[in-house]
């Protein structure tokens, strides 16, 4: 058995030796074998989000076959902007339906590799690679299936610095090593690239009852990190400052379980960490948004602070503007110099904190009325990915 399938929990804060971990064998069964369908879940962990959803999105969406997305197990929407042309990998893809969707958005140009430890979930996604080409009117297929674990990408065949874009939908909390997915996905991802993902949170760490709890696991809620361990994990890993796209409320459903979680809450939050290169200066600076991006022609909603319009001089912090100027967003902004006073008609000032509580967003966005903080927009052709 190789190291990684031993399951040892690295974040586990008490190193306590009657941690009996949840084994890779138990998920499988729980994602192979016990369920059949989304149907079959015992919480509202992996459910649909709650955000509306883009006009374009949903008609991708639609155009998934029904087989596979009676299968999905996710928690968020997890499409980033301006993708044609990228390469992306979907880590724990499960029956595919994410990879279907955005098989259509990267384009014939660009590729998706759906990479999962389940064999039964591959099967049911690999089986409609045939129809999905032709559907979507591709020559050949943008698309292939790999069987591998999310904390040993090398194994699986997966080079380093090969993916624009990799994002993943309720799969991270399964792991018993998130460190060690991090730094995966942190190396097969090219300079400038995206780790952008659903999963879900927790209010503070969780105890080992729950954590060893097997169903809890299965169900997305034992194994998911306290956000702030996030934070942490990321920084230690060399990524960008994770920055909260949305987040909405799990509330479980299910009062035996309800029962073992007492005070516990849970957040799916969508989360979008970058790969920057450690020599780029960090500064402030103004942008102004070109509105050419797919799906995005009025307004670029990049995460829960900024939304930036069509040809708005825009102030962003020091992050922001370098994971702007050394991303693929780079060809959809046009960079100003640094400005101490922002030009008249710009917009407010940069937020103070970068890192924002899922929790409190929520809140917030629960007294102002709405259900995420991002929201839709609509047509426009790009090339994001060369
Ligand atoms: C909650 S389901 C989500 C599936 C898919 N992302 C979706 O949205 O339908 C979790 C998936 O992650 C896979 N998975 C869990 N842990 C994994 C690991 N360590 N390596 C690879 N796949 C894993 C499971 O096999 C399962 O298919």
């Amino acid at each position: 058995m190789a190291d990684f399938e031993k399951g040892t929990r690295s974040e586990c804060a008490n190193d306590c030796a009657s941690c009996e971990p949840v084994s890779y064998d138990d998920v499988k069964d729980y994602y192979g074998k016990k369920l059949q369908k989304t149907a079959d879940l015992k919480s509202n962990a992996c459910i649909a989000p709650a955000q509306p959803i883009p006009a374009y999105i949903r008609k991708a969406l639609t155009d998934v076959h029904p087989y596979v997305a009676n299968r999905y197990y996710g928690c968020g929407l997890v499409v980033p902007e301006c993708l044609e042309g990228c390469r992306i990998l979907d880590l724990g893809c499960g029956s595919g339906r994410d990879v279907y969707m955005l098989s259509q958005l990267v384009g014939e140009k660009g590729h998706i590799t759906g990479l999962d430890m389940t064999e039964e979930q591959l099967e049911v996604a690999r089986k409609y690679i045939g129809h999905h080409t032709e559907k979507f009117g591709f020559s050949k297929p943008n698309i292939d299936f790999v069987q591998g674990y999310i904390e040993a990408l090398k194994e699986a065949g997966l080079k380093e610095n090969s993916f624009d874009i990799i994002i993943s939908n309720c799969v991270v909390n399964l792991s018993p090593d998130k460190t060690k997915v991090l730094r995966e996905a942190f190396r097969v991802l090219k300079d400038g690239g995206e780790l952008y993902f659903s999963d879900i949170y927790s209010s503070s760490r969780l105890p080992e009852e729950i954590r060893t709890h097997k169903v809890l696991w299965g169900e997305c809620l034992g194994g998911a990190l306290w956000w702030e361990d996030l934070v942490r994990l990321a920084e230690e890993v060399g990524f960008s400052p994770p920055r909260l796209v949305t987040a909405s409320i799990i509330t479980v459903d299910n009062k035996e379980l309800e029962s073992l979680l007492g005070d516990y809450k849970f957040v799916s939050a969508t989360y979008r960490l970058f790969k920057i290169p450690k020599t780029t200066t960090k500064k402030g600076c103004l942008v102004v948004y070109d509105g050419n991006i797919t799906g995005c022609d009025k307004s670029l909603e990049f995460d829960c602070h900024y939304v930036f319009k069509v040809n708005e001089v825009r102030e962003v912090d020091a992050e922001l503007a370098s994971i702007l100027k050394n991303s693929r967003f780079a060809e959809e902004f046009t960079f100003q110099p640094d400005a101490q006073t922002p030009p008249s008609g710009s917009c407010c000032a940069p937020p103070k904190a970068i890192l924002v509580n899922p929790f409190e967003l929520i809140e917030q966005m629960k007294s102002v009325g709405t259900t995420s903080a991002t929201g839709g927009c609509c047509a426009a052709q790009t090339s994001c990915c060369k």
